[in-house]
């Protein structure tokens, strides 16, 4: 038998559980405190917090499978899907429930299009520091994958794709920012690619999507990336993310409606009746819906750009603290608030970012080791440690140890 819970005879009281429940919880992450920089996007609100909660608990039982019995559902997830496309300039847009569900979608839809003009065995071009995500889908999906290597400064490379590109290639994938550097991929020169051999683009900006309009609104630099690139042809964005809703939403957009049309699955032989449905869950849970249609409706343009002014201010005092320690550096150079952070290859002083990882852990940061380096992902509530954050880096710059060789692990390490 697995685990060693067995199901049990009688129930346990409320109380007990709660009790027993918040004590174990004590000891979880506090990511509340600005220590955590992963997994978590804190928008430091209570105010939305609070209305998060209340519209949740409002639709917690609702079953948004077949929306038509859910009606309140059926118009916020409507409402949803329409602030999306006209944020994003996409032409038809449906929910899922994560990120990686979005690109599984995007790549069925890729793939079903690649087939409908012959191509069975369809191959998909995507770099290195694209999301595990698209690997699992052509997994799951049966579409070969071919990996292209990035260029020095993180970011895809568009002779790769061009000398990669054929008639049998479904999609081609780019990131707006990938994760492991937070850099924008050189979308228009790949777009352009995937354009001139009659094939589809996608923009992978779970991460970004829903940061760099306001990014761009506070007069950030923002390189062309959304449906105004040509050749875009697909973008996924997370409203679970920097959309500060809790998990369990994310938009995939098409910018053309009939190519949207491939994802939506119709089964019109079961004794049940016509079963339909748009994304590959069957039932749904209201609770996201209603939370993600409240949080943007609630903050619209005027708060998230209230929020991306904080992340800016936040990604500023994170990026020159580091820089302004001698022995390590930001890789790259990141067009968001999310970044690594790694060995200055032009510093005399040699560091161990394990070592440096493990002093920073036993003072209360949870920061994500990479291959090459640190990853940070800044939200909101990060501006207020950004000070103590870089004094601890630099103390533990200073004096560390070598690491213990733990894996690097995405969203943390491996007890
Ligand atoms: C760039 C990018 N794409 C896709 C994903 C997958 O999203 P999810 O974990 O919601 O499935 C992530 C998650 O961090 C991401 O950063």
């Amino acid at each position: 038998m697995a685990g060693g819970t067995v199901f049990p005879e009688q129930g346990t009281p409320r109380s007990q559980m709660m009790a027993a429940l918040s004590e174990e919880r004590d000891h979880d992450l506090d990511w509340r405190g600005g220590k955590a920089f992963s997994l978590v996007y804190h928008p430091d609100d209570p105010e939305l917090e609070a209305l998060q909660h209340e519209v949740a608990d409002m639709f917690l039982h609702e079953n948004a499978l077949n929306p038509f019995r859910y009606r309140t559902l059926l118009r916020m997830e409507g409402e949803i899907i329409s602030m999306a496309c006209d944020l994003f300039g996409a032409g038809a847009a449906s929910l899922s429930s994560g990120g990686t569900e979005s690109i599984f979608l995007a790549v069925q839809t890729a793939r079903d299009e690649a087939r409908a003009r012959g191509v069975m065995q369809p191959r998909l071009l995507a770099s290195r520091t694209a999301h595990p995500a698209f690997a699992k889908a052509c997994k799951y999906l049966d579409v070969q994958l071919e990996i292209l290597e990035v260029g020095d400064d993180g970011r895809a490379v568009p002779a790769h794709y061009a000398a990669a590109i054929g008639p049998d290639v479904a999609l081609v994938v780019v990131s707006a920012p990938c994760y492991p550097y937070g850099v924008i991929d050189p979308v228009p020169e790949i777009a352009a690619v995937a354009a001139g051999a009659g094939t589809l683009c996608h923009v992978d900006a779970c991460l970004g999507g829903y940061l760099l309009p306001f990014w761009e609104r506070i007069g950030r630099e923002v390189p062309p990336w959304d449906f105004r690139v040509e050749g875009v042809t697909s973008m996924s964005a997370d409203v679970h993310k920097y959309g500060y809703c809790f998990k369990g939403v994310s938009t995939v957009m098409y910018r053309d409606p009939e190519l949207y049309q491939r994802q939506v699955f119709m089964y019109d032989s079961w004794p049940g009746g016509l079963y339909a449905s748009a994304s590959s869950a069957g039932t749904r849970p209201g609770s996201p819906i209603a939370a993600a249609w409240a949080t943007m409706t609630h903050l619209g343009h005027e708060g998230y750009e209230r929020l991306a002014r904080r992340v800016a201010a936040a990604t500023d005092a994170f990026r020159s603290g580091i820089d302004g320690i001698e022995g390590v550096r930001v890789t790259s150079d990141p067009e968001m608030s999310v970044f690594e952070f790694g060995p200055d290859p032009d510093s005399e002083v040699t560091v161990d970012m394990d070592g440096i990882c493990d002093v920073m852990d036993a003072r209360g940061w949870n920061l994500d080791r990479q291959n090459g380096g640190l990853h940070l992902m800044l939200s909101p509530g990060h501006d207020v440690v950004a000070a103590d954050f870089v004094a601890d880096l630099s103390a533990a710059v200073a004096d560390h140890g070598s690491g213990d060789g733990r894996t690097h692990v995405y969203g943390g390490v491996v007890d």
